[in-house]
């Protein structure tokens, strides 16, 4: 079907366009990478039946266009298809609301302010390498790209440590799992309890300076944020930097390993980590699909998009179309000019951004500085968690 040619509106011509499309499937890469350029090619703009039904747009221009109109594709229902339980703030809300809540998060995430938090995320990473000492062969997911995200998540809300492995249980499920699991549901409850609790104890606590604290003292019109919003802001930075950065750190290391001459260029020029993070985010895309909803009729690449349409657009298939990206399907270590989706665009735009770009670095940084050769014990145990956000959630590793 070429959507491209004209359209008669006709229910016949949309029934032919439906091609259904499942996010949640955990094909592997290479696979999923077809299936984009197969789309892109023959048909940008599809609709699939799955999870409710959407409008799916898989080139780069469409879907840089969707995300910055957010007149016209609203996210007031969620960044989630099938929606989410529960709305996260601000992530799940219109400009002008949205810049109300985004601006209570934004000065502790902001470039400088990360800068500093440098030195303890290097020394956890570090702690983590060191618990590896002598195994040389291990899950990189579960005993690194996995737990550095929790750790630096929990410290940065001000969450106890003697909580980490709720929470890490807990998130790991409720990310990997599909929805409606009767165990992630499980673990839904036992986290939203816990962290119920957690912002009732950050009320009554005024000398702490975490990200928690902060937002249970916010004010929002010139009335304290409620704790059903502080809970909902919580959940979303939680959920927003663990499974995403856990994917850019594992997706760069299998990189790395399929890649020797990219290993040993990386090895001779440690600064080629640096100036290769956007280059990651592009290529893995971990966040690859995001939702919105049509707030009016509209035509894309010659298709209809109605009024109350859920649409999805895949950050994953623009972030790997060759109109925009010379060898799109190379993780090119160092490319220039890099104007990838990875992190959204518009207003909003990853508010975590510069911190999974640290922890990319530092966790890069200080695995190849241990390990300056390794590879995949076999691919066919390597494990991609579907949905939204699609991430290795297995990789096992000899290193040498
Ligand atoms: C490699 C890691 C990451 C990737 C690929 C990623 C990707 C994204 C994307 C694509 C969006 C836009 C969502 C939308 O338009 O609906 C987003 C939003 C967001 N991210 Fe990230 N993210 C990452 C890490 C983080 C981290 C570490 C944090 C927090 C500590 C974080 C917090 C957020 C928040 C709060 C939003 C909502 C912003 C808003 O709606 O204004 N993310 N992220």
């Amino acid at each position: 079907v070429t959507s491209t040619e004209s359209f008669d509106g006709s229910p016949a011509y949309l029934a032919a366009l439906e091609q259904d499309y499942d996010h949640f499937a955990d094909d592997i890469p290479e696979q999923r990478r077809a299936e984009w350029h197969r789309r892109r090619q023959s048909c940008p703009v599809s609709y699939s039946s799955f999870h409710g039904g959407f409008a799916l747009l898989t080139r780069y221009e469409d879907a840089y266009g969707a995300l910055a109109d957010t007149d016209t594709f609203s996210s007031a229902s969620g960044a989630g298809i099938p929606r989410q339980p529960m709305a996260l703030i601000p992530e799940d809300m219109d400009p002008p609301q949205h810049r109300k809540y985004r601006q209570l998060i934004n000065p502790p995430l902001a470039p400088q302010q990360v800068a500093l938090y440098e030195p303890w995320v290097r020394e956890m990473t570090i702690g983590l390498l060191d618990a590896l000492d002598g195994q040389n062969r291990f899950d990189v997911v579960e005993r690194f790209a996995r737990p550095l995200p929790q750790m630096v998540t929990l410290k940065l809300l001000g969450i106890p440590w003697d909580r980490l492995d709720l929470v890490a249980r807990t998130t790991t499920l409720l990310s990997t799992a599909p929805r409606g699991n009767a165990e992630a549901d499980q673990a839904g409850i036992e986290l939203f309890t816990y962290l119920t609790q957690f912002v009732a104890e950050k009320r009554a606590d005024d000398s702490s300076d975490d990200m928690a604290a902060s937002l249970t003292h916010a004010e929002v019109d010139g009335e304290l944020v409620p704790d059903d919003v502080v809970l909902s802001m919580l959940a979303l930075l939680l959920f927003g930097g663990l499974h995403t950065t856990t994917g850019a750190i594992a997706g760069a290391l299998v990189w790395l390993a399929d890649h020797p001459e990219d290993l040993a260029r990386v090895n001779a020029d440690r600064s080629l980590i640096g100036s290769s993070i956007d280059e990651i985010i592009r290529f893995t895309s971990p966040s690859s699909h995001l939702g919105r909803v049509a707030t009016k009729d509209v035509m894309i690449q010659g298709c209809p998009v109605h009024k109350g349409q859920t649409v999805m657009v895949s950050i994953g298939s623009g972030n790997h179309d060759p109109e925009k990206f010379e060898h799109a399907e190379t993780l090119m270590l160092g490319r220039r000019a890099n104007h990838h989706l990875g992190f959204g665009i518009g207003p909003h735009r990853c508010a975590g951004s510069h911190l999974a770009k640290l922890q990319l670095q530092v966790a890069l940084e200080e695995f190849i500085g241990r390990y300056p050769s390794f590879r995949v014990e076999d691919h066919s145990l390597l494990h991609y968690a579907g949905g939204e956000v699609r991430s290795l959630d297995r990789v096992p590793l000899i290193v040498s």
